[in-house]
């Protein structure tokens, strides 16, 4: 997109539209331009979280859906430009997934791209569960859930495990939060998206059951389970921008536990959070295996995760 420096439409800018320098486009597009600098500035962050998204290990079909979306926003600049008609854009979407998939991850991604394109003024992601929004006795619903929403406003409100505001059925507060989310996304229709996530199923019958709800949602982004090579590039990309590696015995121990703990779970299995959380524990046991050593450790040692620091006490080492 050309950056037209806004001009301040005083009498200079005028006399340039008389003398014919400036086209009608470009003159529309200089009185109707965003503040300036704020452009460009937009812009870098836009391209630095795009560039994020792109690391990311996996999520072919997330990645796509991200990338058209961001086309179609600036698409849709260009044709207002060109006075042509624009669909609504309506951004809240559903993430379904088991956890550690990459949804909250992808979220906060997405809170810095829409804002990169000026769709979002603030971009921020106020991430919060059902007891975030449902009080214990009436009236405390509706503080809890104007305040969360308050707080949302020029950024993302991501609702993790969001099914769990169906449970207790009609009776229950998650009804009215529900009722309280549906008028804010009528109320403030352009000031905030709305990320509702969670297990694929539970969020599916969840839906169905409020249909007020999911008729406001047209965007439904899957998040399947990491295979395991993936879990593997994961690890040594987590690895990699902490300053560490994996030997190869540690690599072919993650990839067997990996495997096994995905048997053992299939539901409960945390994807890449169980990497995270196996690394990390990994660097804590190598630093104490570190400080016990007489010598003190080459730079080599200090980056490597050694087998020994992976296993299970007594499980093998
Ligand atoms: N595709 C990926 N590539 C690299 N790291 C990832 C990927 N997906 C998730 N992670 C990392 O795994 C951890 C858990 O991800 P998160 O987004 O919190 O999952 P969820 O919200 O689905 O439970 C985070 O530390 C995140 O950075
Ligand atoms: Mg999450």
């Amino acid at each position: 997109m050309a950056l037209l420096k806004p001009l301040p439409p005083g009498e200079a800018f005028w006399k340039r539209v008389q003398r014919g320098e400036l086209g009608t486009l470009a003159a529309l597009e200089a009185l109707g331009g965003e503040p300036a600098g704020a452009g460009l500035e937009n812009r870098a962050a836009l391209q630095e979280a795009l560039a994020e998204l792109e690391q990311l290990v996996g999520l072919k079909d997330v990645k796509q859906v991200v990338e058209e979306l961001r086309a179609y926003i600036e698409i849709q600049k260009k044709r207002s430009r060109h006075h042509l008609k624009n669909e609504p854009l309506v951004l809240h979407t559903v993430f379904k997934g088991n956890p550690g998939t990459g949804k909250t991850t992808i979220a906060r991604l997405l809170g810095r791209i829409l804002k990169g394109l000026g769709v979002l003024p603030q971009g921020h992601l106020v991430e919060v569960e059902r007891a975030d929004l449902v009080g214990e006795y009436i009236g405390h619903t509706a503080q809890k859930t104007r305040e969360v929403l308050k707080k949302a406003l020029g950024g993302i409100l991501f609702i993790d495990e969001a099914y769990s505001l169906g449970r207790g059925g009609e009776r229950d507060f998650g009804k009215e939060a529900i009722d309280l989310l549906v008028k804010g996304m009528e109320d403030y229709r352009n000031d905030f998206v709305l990320i509702l996530a969670g297990y694929r199923r539970e969020m599916e019958h969840f839906l169905a059951l409020n249909p007020g709800l999911s008729s406001r949602f047209s965007l439904h982004l899957d998040f399947p389970d990491y295979s395991i090579a993936e879990l593997m590039q994961i690890a040594d990309l987590m690895a990699t921008e902490r300053h560490y590696r994996l030997s190869p015995g540690a690599k072919s121990y993650l990839r067997r536990f990996l495997l096994e703990q995905k048997q053992k779970e299939a539901f409960n299995f945390s994807n890449a959070r169980l990497v995270r959380n196996t690394l990390e524990r990994a660097m804590r046991r190598q630093a104490l295996r570190l400080s016990k050593k007489p010598l003190e450790p080459t730079r080599d040692e200090l980056m490597t995760i050694e087998k020994t620091d992976l296993a299970e006490d007594g499980y093998e080492s």
